[in-house]
């Protein structure tokens, strides 16, 4: 069956809904612009398949735990039968091939990802791109309106429904309403270039709790709304609008026990030992598993590595690259561009430095299943996650969760929010070649022992706060009437500005 738009033109106010007719409404619902699986059509027809990033990956692991509702969009215009998923409910949300484009290639990833990620894209301001990100995160409060239980909770997820908040406190101000945001919010000097800043502002106010990765993008979003808005108070509690508002950090993490059972399947571990055997048995390997993003600095560690090759400190055939780069919004001129820049380099890199046989570098551009990235994971003597900014960069708690052997080395962006709790990783500004280059030679030539105490700490840090943990603190403070103080993280490390 194929499905119809169920579009609303515009959401008015609670008297519009019919709560009598309703009985199905959930405590709690959680609504993001994805749902955990998406529908693609090919040559031979139509499929779910798991949906690309790390709030998908965080949020199946708590949902499908508590037995909640999902808000989302299945990533097509049109989809054969309603999806399923384990344990999970989901309500599709429909956008039409325009708001597609409009809302979700224009303004969300064309305006809003840009200019968050400091702006290492010159971001787009458009208005009718305003317009369908307004009519688009109506759509999502109404259903949301709808789906929760009187006095429920719901959970709002990412920059691409910021105004999802009070536009669902108009119409249900019965409800409790959290929002997470995934990727960095920005300092103000970025921040003020948006037409809407304002409009924004208010939109997130709209919730009852606002959590950021990383404390720097809290104090961000607090300072801007109480220079802009009327809301007053400090970092930590805004007033605005006669209520109190609570904004803190709260890192995401992972499943540390789902990994930690992959990492004892011998099937996986099997898997991993016929990685390396495929490999050509080198020496070392070195992986990078990535959504194919400019942000995330994949050319630049080609450009570094292809170096090391070139001045002999690697050595082809003995040491090997793999580079997993997911396919993303390929739609995006931006993301087109930087896939051809990518792999003109890998190609570059192969074509001056591989041998029969050897490629230095095994470039995948395919969305793997996830027990085959943690065979990858096991298989990998050194990770490099290396974006320019990154909210937080769950791959890389994902490989230090998968080496509960405490070998590996993973060389981390200090521009990845996981910089802020996995001090055990090798540092790296990787805007700076030169840097980067040192970093990895660095963490290749690590004396066991040191690697080995710098894996243990980081391992200490993930398994001491999993994905359960942030959502219960999240949750739990969302629940709760007095003031908590949010989870902090120990940012005294003098990184990010
Ligand atoms: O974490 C940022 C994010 O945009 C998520 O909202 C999303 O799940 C992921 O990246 C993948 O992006 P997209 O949904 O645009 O494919």
């Amino acid at each position: 069956m194929t499905q119809s738009h169920t579009v609303q033109d515009h959401v008015g106010s609670s008297a519009d809904l019919d709560f009598e007719t309703n009985d199905a409404r959930q405590e709690v619902v959680v609504i993001a612009n994805r749902l955990p699986l998406r529908y693609s059509t090919s040559d031979v027809g139509g499929e779910w398949t798991p949906s690309p990033g790390g709030l998908v990956s965080a949020l199946t692991a708590v949902l499908s735990e508590s037995n909640g509702l999902w808000i989302g969009w299945p990533g097509a215009t049109e989809y054969d039968s309603e999806p399923t998923y384990d344990g999970i409910r989901l309500q599709p949300v429909d956008i039409t091939a325009e708001e597609y484009e409009e809302y979700y290639l224009g303004f969300s990833n064309a305006t809003l990802w840009p200019l968050y990620h400091d702006a290492i894209r010159y971001p787009e301001f458009h208005r009718s791109w305003w317009h369908a990100y307004q009519a688009v995160n109506e759509r999502f409060a109404k259903v949301a309106a709808d789906s929760v239980a009187p006095g429920g909770i719901v959970w709002v997820h990412d920059y691409q429904l910021q105004l999802v908040p009070r536009m669902l406190r108009r119409l249900r101000p019965d409800v409790r309403i959290g929002f997470f945001l995934h990727i960095p919010f920005p300092a103000a000097e970025l921040f003020m270039q948006m037409p809407w800043r304002k409009e924004i502002l208010e939109g997130l106010l709209g919730a009852d709790l606002i959590g950021f990765q990383v404390h720097t993008a809290a104090v961000n979003f607090s300072r801007i709304a109480r220079r802009l808005t009327s809301a007053k108070g400090n970092a930590a509690v805004l007033e605005y609008d006669d209520r109190e508002i609570r904004v803190g950090a709260f890192p995401i993490s992972v499943d540390s026990a789902q990994i930690s059972a992959k990492v004892d399947d011998p099937a996986i571990r099997e898997r991993a030992s016929a990685i390396r055997s495929e490999l050509g048995d080198p020496e070392l390997v070195m992986l990078g598993v990535d959504r194919l993003d400019y942000t995330k600095g994949i050319r630049q560690r080609i450009r570094a590595l292809s170096e090391l090759y070139s001045e002999g400190f690697l050595i082809p055939g003995r040491d090997v690259m793999v580079q997993i780069a997911v396919p993303s919004r390929e739609s995006d001129a931006h993301y087109d561009v930087a896939r051809r820049n990518i792999e003109q380099s890998v190609g570059e890199t192969n074509g001056d430095l591989g041998l029969v046989g050897k490629p230095v570098i095994h470039y995948i551009h395919q969305n793997l299943p996830f027990d085959e990235l943690v065979a990858l994971y096991l298989a990998a003597d050194v990770m490099l996650v290396t974006p320019f900014r990154d909210g937080m960069n769950l791959v890389a708690k994902e490989y230090v969760m998968a080496h509960s052997d405490m070998t590996g080395r993973l060389v981390l962006s200090e521009f990845a929010g996981a910089a802020m709790e996995l001090t055990g990783a090798f540092m790296v500004n990787p805007h700076d070649l030169d840097g980067l280059k040192d970093v990895i030679r660095a963490a290749v030539s690590a004396p066991e022992n040191t690697a080995r105490a710098r894996m243990a700490r980081m391992r200490r840090s993930v398994l001491g706060r999993t994905v359960y943990d942030w959502a219960d603190s999240f949750l739990g403070a969302l629940r709760t009437d007095p003031v908590i103080a949010p989870l902090t993280v120990d940012e005294s490390r003098p990184l990010t500005p």
